[in-house]
């Protein structure tokens, strides 16, 4: 990354204010008014985008089309490749940009309800992250320019307005950031048509082939909002048709709440090369991957162990315990009203059909990329971590027993730029005893905006040691998965931007109820 450029760049970002442009007024509680912009005269994209969420109707089921919002792109500047766009899905598109690239996103709402899109897991100023104070109305568009300083990785956006992130994801509202560079085209990995993002999601339909979202009120705001269908890049039961050759698959849980345990159909190891924030330094060899909303996995698919015209599946497992009695039982295991696919239940998610013979002419690479140690020494509390409680209450979800407040910041939540932190992240459950208490033990997915940290150590909850492995925790993350009980050390690096960014629970129930709360980085 050119850091000059880039500090050079916020510098300027920060003073906005350029061609009579309404910026943010951070004394106006709520939203800002009229169509805002940070552009600025010195920036110059290599790559500009028109970007719009709006409503369509897509094919999902034969019979009535579904009705869908959905993002839909077009290149204003730069190679046309940035954009590819899906067929027949709400789903996309994928926009493929490259490390050091300046891009532009004008943005246009053209939706009935004000939002924001947000980069999940890219490293950018603080007004390009879409923070809900920066939503805009049907008709607006807002600006983005940022530099991509992340590296090669899954990267993907989504709405990010306060309280409707939930259901406007859950219309179609989402699509992959994908990021290449030098290293990683080093690494010698499938590319093109050997290169497969599978986005995950569940969903509901009703008899008309339409969405339906939260039917079952109260607890399943609660738990989260499960599907009794599962979709894989907005179809339901999707056949790839592979040769017996190498793989990348980049598997994102683009779901609500609901959390995968992936696996191969017939007991092969995963072998995966990266997580939330790129490749790994080497391949890791596991049994399964438990990938929580948000998350991401890539995958090192060798098909060529297969003759011709078998097929194997990518699977989630059953949980450990989901089914049976306690606590486990009565949050994952039952059946619920309306639900009759609740977390933790075994079904497929993708199916490879080995339809033709080739010879694999990649290998796996012993060295996929360079990440730096972490060096704990370095963080400014590292014996005193700044601690973080999410927790259920009845009809409540808090962080350190506060909720969202869209411009505040508490005396705990205010870092400073150009310092490393130890966070210790905790799922604090629900309190009380007995049947509620119990019910109120749930996942939540962690996600800091902003930047990407490392996971230092994780800690199961006691009585859910069931629930304590399949989480990799090897690369550069930005989302953690938390089980019931468990706690996560992470280590966080505050540079180039200074500002107002979130942490929040990615279960998107959960964040609309307001598992969401600011930090500050203080220049
Ligand atoms: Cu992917 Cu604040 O979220
Ligand atoms: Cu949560």
């Amino acid at each position: 990354m050119n850091r000059r450029k880039f500090l050079g760049y916020t510098a300027i970002g920060l003073g906005a204010g350029i061609g009579g442009l309404t910026l943010w007024n951070p004394f106006k509680e709520g939203r800002s008014v009229s169509a805002q912009a940070i552009t600025n005269n010195n920036f110059v994209p290599d790559v500009e985008i028109a970007l719009t969420a709006q409503p369509g109707e897509v094919s999902i089921f034969s019979g009535k089309l579904t009705q869908v919002q959905h993002y839909t792109a077009r290149v204003l500047k730069g190679p046309s490749s940035v954009v590819q766009t899906l067929e027949n899905t709400y789903l996309g598109p994928i926009l493929r940009l490259k490390t050091g690239q300046n891009v532009r996103v004008r943005f246009t709402n053209q939706i009935d309800q004000e939002t924001i899109v947000h980069w999940h897991g890219l490293h950018v100023p603080e007004q390009a992250d879409g923070h809900p104070r920066y939503v805009i109305d049907k008709g607006e568009t807002y600006v983005y320019e940022f530099t991509v300083a992340n590296r090669a990785g899954t990267y993907w956006f989504h709405p990010h307005p306060h309280g409707r992130t939930g259901p406007q994801v859950y219309s179609g509202l989402a699509g992959l950031f994908i990021v290449q560079d030098d290293e990683e085209q080093a690494a010698n990995l499938p590319t093109g048509a050997y290169d497969i993002p599978l986005i995950i999601q569940d969903r509901t339909f009703d008899a008309n082939n339409q969405l339906v979202y939260l039917s079952g009120g109260m607890m399943q705001r609660m738990n989260g909002f499960l599907g009794n269908r599962i979709l894989v890049n907005g179809q339901p039961d999707p056949v790839f048709k592979v040769a017996s050759n190498v793989y990348r698959l980049r598997l994102l849980n683009g779901s609500n709440s609901r959390i995968y345990k992936i696996a191969w159909s017939d007991g092969s190891p995963l072998t995966i090369i990266g997580t939330d924030g790129g490749l790994l330094e080497k391949p890791l060899n596991r049994p399964y991957v438990m990938l929580g909303p948000a998350e991401r996995i890539e995958l090192w698919a060798d098909f060529s162990n297969y003759t011709p015209n078998s097929s194997v599946k990518l699977v989630s497992l059953p949980f450990d315990g989901a089914g049976g009695m306690g606590m486990m039982g009565g949050m994952m295991g039952r059946r619920r009203q309306g639900q009759s696919l609740p977390n933790g239940s075994g079904f497929d998610l993708a199916r490879f059909d080995i339809v033709k013979k080739e010879t694999p002419a990649l290998t796996l690479p012993i060295v996929l990329s360079k990440i730096e140690p972490v060096d704990i020494r370095a963080a400014v509390n590292a014996n005193n971590p700044r601690t973080f409680t999410f927790a259920m209450g009845m009809g409540s979800a808090t962080i350190n027993g506060r909720t969202f407040e869209m411009t505040r910041v508490a005396s705990d939540e205010v870092v400073k730029l150009n310092t490393s932190e130890v966070w210790r992240l905790v799922n604090g459950g629900g309190g009380g005893m007995g049947m509620m208490g119990g019910m109120m033990q749930m996942p939540h997915p962690v996600h800091v905006h902003g930047l990407q940290f490392r996971v230092l150590e994780r800690t199961p909850g006691a009585g859910w040691q069931s629930m304590k492995d399949g989480f990799v925790d090897e690369g550069w993350k930005d989302t953690v998965l938390l089980m019931p009980g468990m706690q996560a050390k992470i280590l966080l690096r505050f540079v180039d931007f200074s500002g107002l960014y979130l942490y929040h629970c990615h279960n998107l129930e959960h964040e609309d109820m307001g598992m969401m709360r600011n930090y500050l980085i203080e220049a």
